[in-house]
C-alpha cells in the first residue's frame, strides 16, 4: 500500500488499533497526526491530547489540525461497560462531530474510516431509530435526543456502533456526491487490545463460549490495521459506503 504524500489523522492512536494504524501508515509513507486523550508512546508527525467525548475539547482539536487532511480514521472508542452517555458522546456523537468538522479540510479522493464492530451487525433491526438519531444534527441536539430515547446500558455499545454503521452508509452518499471523499467502516471481532478484557465482562460467558467456538482466535490489531490503511489509500478508490468485517469470518457464521 502506498500512502506517500497523504496526511492521516488518527483518533485513539495511542494504543491498541490505532497505534498499530499509525505505525502502518507511516510506515507506508503517510505523515500520520495522532490525536488521544492519553499521550502516545509511538513516533508519530504531529499529535494532540483532545477529549473526543467533549465538544469543547474537539472544537479546540479543530483549530488546531492542518488545513489539509487527505484521511481521518475514527478509531478512538471505549467498551460497554463505561455509561451510556459516554460510549454515546465517544463512539458516535464526538466522532460525528469531528469528521464534519473536517470534512471541508479534505480534497477530492479523500477517505474517512470508521472503526464499528461485528456487535453492530444488527443495525438492520433499529434502521427507524438509527435513521432517526442520524438525521438530528450537532452534538448538543444529538444528546438531548438520546435524552428522549435512552439506550440502556446493556447494549449500550451495539447501539452506538449500529447507529455509527448507519449513519457512515448515509454519509458516503452525500459526501462521495458532494465533495468526492469516500466514507467506509471497518467490523471488527474480537481483537487483542487493552480493551478486551471489557469485552468480556460486557457480553458474559454465553455469547462468550458462542463465539469462542466460531473463531480461530481474537484478531491482532496490525491484521485490522492493515485493511483500514487500504480504505485510506487510493487502490480503493471506488469503494465507499462498505462495512467491511475483519473478524475471521465470526459475522459470517451467524448465516
Ligand atoms: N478490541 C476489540 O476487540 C474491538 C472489537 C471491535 C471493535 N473495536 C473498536 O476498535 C476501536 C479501537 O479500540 P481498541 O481495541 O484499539 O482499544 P484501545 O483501548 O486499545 O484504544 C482505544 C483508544 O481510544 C482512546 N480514547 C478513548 N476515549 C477517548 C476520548 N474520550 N478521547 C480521546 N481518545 C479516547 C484511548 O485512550 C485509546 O488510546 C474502538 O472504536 C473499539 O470500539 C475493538
Amino acid at each position: 500500500m502506498n500512502l506517500s504524500n497523504k496526511t492521516i489523522v488518527i483518533t485513539g492512536a495511542c494504543s491498541g488499533i490505532g497505534a498499530e494504524l499509525a505505525r502502518l501508515a507511516r510506515f507506508q509513507g503517510a505523515t500520520v497526526i495522532g490525536i488521544d486523550r492519553n499521550l502516545p508512546q509511538l513516533t508519530l508527525d504531529g499529535f494532540f491530547q483532545a477529549d473526543l467525548g467533549d465538544p469543547a475539547s474537539i472544537q479546540a482539536l479543530v483549530a488546531q489540525l492542518p488545513a489539509r487532511i487527505d484521511a481521518l480514521c475514527n478509531v478512538a472508542g471505549v467498551p460497554g461497560t463505561s455509561p451510556t452517555d459516554l460510549v454515546g458522546r465517544v463512539n458516535y456523537l464526538g466522532l460525528r462531530a469531528l469528521s464534519t468538522a473536517l470534512v471541508p479540510r479534505m480534497p477530492p479522493g479523500s477517505s474517512l474510516v470508521n472503526i464499528a464492530s461485528v456487535l453492530g451487525a444488527e443495525w438492520p433491526l433499529r434502521l427507524e431509530q438509527h435513521k432517526a438519531l442520524a438525521g438530528v444534527q450537532g452534538f448538543a441536539e444529538g444528546q438531548q435526543w438520546l435524552a428522549a430515547n435512552p439506550v440502556p446500558q446493556s447494549t449500550c455499545y451495539q447501539y452506538f456502533k449500529e447507529a455509527l454503521i448507519v449513519w457512515s452508509l448515509q454519509q458516503a452518499g452525500v459526501w462521495f456526491r458532494d465533495h468526492s471523499i469516500r466514507v467506509n467502516c471497518v467490523a471488527p471481532g474480537p481483537v487483542f487490545t487493552p480493551i478486551l478484557d471489557d469485552f468480556v465482562s460486557m457480553l458474559g460467558e454465553e455469547r462468550l463460549a458462542r463465539d469462542a467456538a466460531r473463531i480461530k482466535r481474537p484478531a491482532l490489531a496490525d491484521e485490522v490495521a492493515a485493511v483500514i490503511t487500504f480504505l485510506c489509500s487510493d487502490a480503493s478508490r471506488w469503494v465507499n459506503g462498505a462495512n467491511i468485517p475483519v473478524d475471521g469470518g465470526l459475522a459470517a457464521s451467524y448465516v
